[in-house]
């Protein structure tokens, strides 16, 4: 298996084109007051909410090189779907409005989700983004993909009778569809991989494995492919936020080699290179349990750091209890990447707080 250098790397990526969104690197750095009960294991942060852009978080990475495409392609609308709280939809339409392209957002409402202008609903309010709500079908489960797309179809062919000239792209920018031919989002974290390799081996700290909250597969084939093409042993581990493992690992894989394929690697990937935990699902996508609650207000009590809700808590729980477990070894180092959600924080605001209050 080949192992190529960081700068051969480089060149690949910058075959792609890609527009600047955010301030990199991002932050990263020990949760000193975690590791103090930790015995051992070192546990890192890269702050992925802090990428500058509408409150920061993965999306922002992947949009560099997904409006890139939009743009050179000719669009001048950029139409998407997402979950009520989706963070994906938030920072699409604030980076569509930086470049000067009307964001259209298909969002699909469960029963019992928070009320309709709150959190990131708001914020893509106040972008004037177009924004049609459907009722989704299942309460604490992704959209189904297929359907989802052929809505958007639908929606699309409304904008171009009115004139426009829209572009197409799947929930989270990780699996091909709609304009998106190519794994352009996997590749923002392809990228990403390096910039923690980068930043990791200047202090000599390059991660044994790196956490992240997986819900459309992109963050996770894209670190996992980064890490492989540099030859590292660092493992990448995903907690499911969305899907059962056994629906889900294949999504994660397909998006993994068809990012090999773009890049023209020549790397294997094994079955143990896919690393899944469903077992901090919860109640199910975007639920609030006491466990998700009590991880928020531990890590902003301990390190003043802000989790969100959905991905980054589970991410968090994920972690900490894989680490009660014995999962990792005593002198590990455990990198959490923070891929960024907290707007939602204040829509699950009345969720959060009568599982704070119960648990009292
Ligand atoms: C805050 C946050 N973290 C993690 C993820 C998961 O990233 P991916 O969709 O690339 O698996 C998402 C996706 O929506 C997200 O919004």
């Amino acid at each position: 298996m080949k192992e190529y250098r960081l700068e051969a790397l480089k060149r690949k990526i910058k075959e792609f084109p890609s527009i600047e969104l955010i301030c990199r690197p991002t932050p990263l750095y020990p949760l000193e007051k975690l590791n103090q009960q930790a015995r051992g294991t070192k546990i890192l942060i890269k702050r992925d909410d802090l990428t500058g852009l509408a409150f920061g978080g993965n999306k922002s990475r992947k949009l560099e090189f997904i409006l890139a495409d939009a743009l050179k392609r000719g669009a001048d609308t950029i139409i998407t779907w997402g979950a009520m709280q989706s963070n994906w939809c938030l920072q699409l339409a604030a980076a569509a409005r930086k470049f000067g392209l009307r964001p259209v957002l298909l969002l699909f409402k469960s029963y019992d989700v928070p009320a309709i202008y709150e959190g990131n609903v708001f914020l893509e309010y106040l972008l004037d983004a177009q924004i049609e709500i459907k009722e989704s079908e299942e309460r604490g489960k992704s959209v189904n993909q297929d359907k989802a797309l052929e809505l958007l179809e639908e929606l699309a062919a409304r904008e171009r009778a009115e004139g426009y000239r829209p572009y197409l792209v799947p929930v989270g920018g990780s699996t091909c569809g709609g304009h998106l031919d190519k794994p352009l989002g996997a590749l923002s974290y392809f990228q990403a991989m390096l910039e923690i390799y980068e930043q990791a081996a200047a202090v000599s700290a390059l991660p044994d494995y790196v956490v992240i909250a997986s819900g459309s597969g992109g963050t996770q084939a894209g670190l996992l492919v980064g890490a492989k093409a540099l030859g590292l042993k660092t493992k990448v581990v995903g907690i499911c936020v969305s899907d059962k493992k056994e629906e889900f690992l294949p999504v994660v894989k397909q998006i993994a080699f068809d990012l090999v394929k773009m890049l023209e690697l020549e790397i294997q990937l094994d079955n143990e290179d896919f690393i899944l935990f469903d077992n901090y699902l919860g109640a199910g996508y975007g639920l609030i349990t006491a466990e998700i609650a009590g991880t928020i207000r531990n890590l902003f009590k301990t390190e003043a750091v802000l989790l969100d809700p959905v991905y980054t808590a589970k991410a968090m729980l994920g972690l900490i209890d894989l680490l009660k477990r014995n999962y990792f070894s005593s002198n590990d180092r455990i990198l959490l990447v923070h891929t960024g959600g907290t707007p939602a924080l204040f829509a699950f605001k009345d969720y959060l707080l009568s599982q704070l209050s119960a648990g009292q």
